[in-house]
């Protein structure tokens, strides 16, 4: 059941403290504070490079893989949407790593990838909550992502489940790849292990992501930006809101604003940012400047580094807990999902089963 939550989704958001804790749990020794990995019937220490696939929801965690493997594992990176990637009919490197990335299992396209990347001689590492499922039965390896089951149409404690078994493989392979060091994977590692708690934290602001809901609840556009890792946050962010409220929002490279969608920007068209405190934030930010100026209203989630030069800006800030910055797309995907979700309840919609969304999408 529901647990006494409104919606499956709600129930699901409040998951994500334990689902993280969950998975952390099954890939860390608590005793050595290492990653540890199962068994795979190939060598991650020397494949030259990894290509990964997935839809939806779960190639945007793809794609925060992405720049985890290429940043800290100095691991070359292609990814694409399943749908693509399928006929793409892409020269594949020899001995690259095939990563797919599923919570059902199931999804055609995903598993139509796979099955061309097996036939090109990949080995395949997919990274499932459905342990039990087609795409595991066709793959070399699996990697559980331990969120349990997933009610509401939209996927929330799957993807945070996702990133956190990405984030533990990225360590992994950076250490056989010798670009981590055993003080680095410990700090890493502790950034991880800081999760559950942090992530709970995120609940305490329901009362600021309410008040935003009802900004982005009267708009018919939203825009999200964000740079980096947050960038695919962002991403989900629009997703979400898409799907369960049904208002338009696309997102944006903050770098790409000014190549286009700046002349969008009026008072009509919110825009959500999503900006850790880091390297980044002084050119996100001056990104949301130019927005301001143009007569944008800014919402934004940063931390409480943050806080102070985002709020000299933006109509509304939320400072989300201050996390090591590796970590950082995992606590500011928890702000996005909640904010879509208020903004549903706002519009009256119906949060868990959406209009013509389907959980699992088992044909092309
Ligand atoms: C988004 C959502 C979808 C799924 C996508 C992939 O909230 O639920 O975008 O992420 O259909 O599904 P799986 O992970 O089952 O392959």
């Amino acid at each position: 059941g529901k647990d006494g939550y409104r919606h499956y989704m709600e129930k699901e958001l409040h998951e994500h403290p334990l689902v993280i804790g969950q998975t952390l749990q099954r890939m860390i020794d608590p005793a050595t504070r290492r990653v540890v990995l199962p068994e795979m019937p190939f060598d991650l220490a020397t494949i030259p490079r990894a290509v990964i696939t997935a839809c939806g929801s779960a190639f945007y965690a793809g794609v925060v893989g992405r720049y985890w493997l290429e940043e800290i594992a100095r691991l070359p990176v292609d990814i694409d949407v399943a749908s693509e990637m399928r006929y793409r009919n892409p020269p594949l490197t020899p001995g690259s790593l095939g990563i797919l990335i599923s919570q059902s299992g199931e999804t055609a396209d995903t598993l139509a990838a796979l099955r061309g990347f097996k036939n090109a001689g990949l080995p395949i590492l997919s990274i499932l909550n459905a342990e039990h499922s087609s795409m595991a039965r066709d793959s070399d390896a699996v990697l559980g992502t331990v969120a349990g089951p997933e009610i509401s149409v939209a996927s929330t404690k799957a993807f945070t489940a996702q990133l956190t078994v990405l984030a533990c493989l990225t360590i992994a392979i950076a250490r056989m790849r010798g670009e981590l060091d055993a003080d680095g994977e410990e700090e890493l590692v502790s950034a991880l292990l800081d999760l559950p708690s942090r992530a709970a934290d995120v609940f305490t602001h329901g009362d600021a992501i309410r008040q935003m809901a009802s900004v982005v609840a009267e708009a018919r556009d939203v825009l999200y930006l964000g740079r980096g890792s947050a960038y695919p946050v962002a991403m989900e962010g629009a997703l979400k809101l898409k799907e369960i409220s049904y208002i338009h929002a696309e997102a944006y490279a903050a770098g790409e604003m000014k190549h286009g969608p700046i002349s969008l920007i009026d008072r009509t068209v919110p825009i959500v940012a999503t900006v850790p405190s880091g390297v980044l934030f002084d050119k996100t930010l001056s990104n949301l400047q130019e927005a301001k100026a143009r007569g944008g209203r800014l919402l934004a989630f940063t931390d409480e580094v943050g806080r102070d030069r985002l709020s000299a800006i933006a109509e509304q800030t939320i400072a989300l807990p201050k996390v090591h910055p590796f970590v950082t797309p995992i606590i500011q995907t928890i702000g996005v999902q909640m904010l879509a979700y208020e903004t549903a309840l706002l519009k009256g919609t119906d949060v868990d089963q959406p209009r013509n969304l389907a959980k699992s999408v088992t044909v092309e």
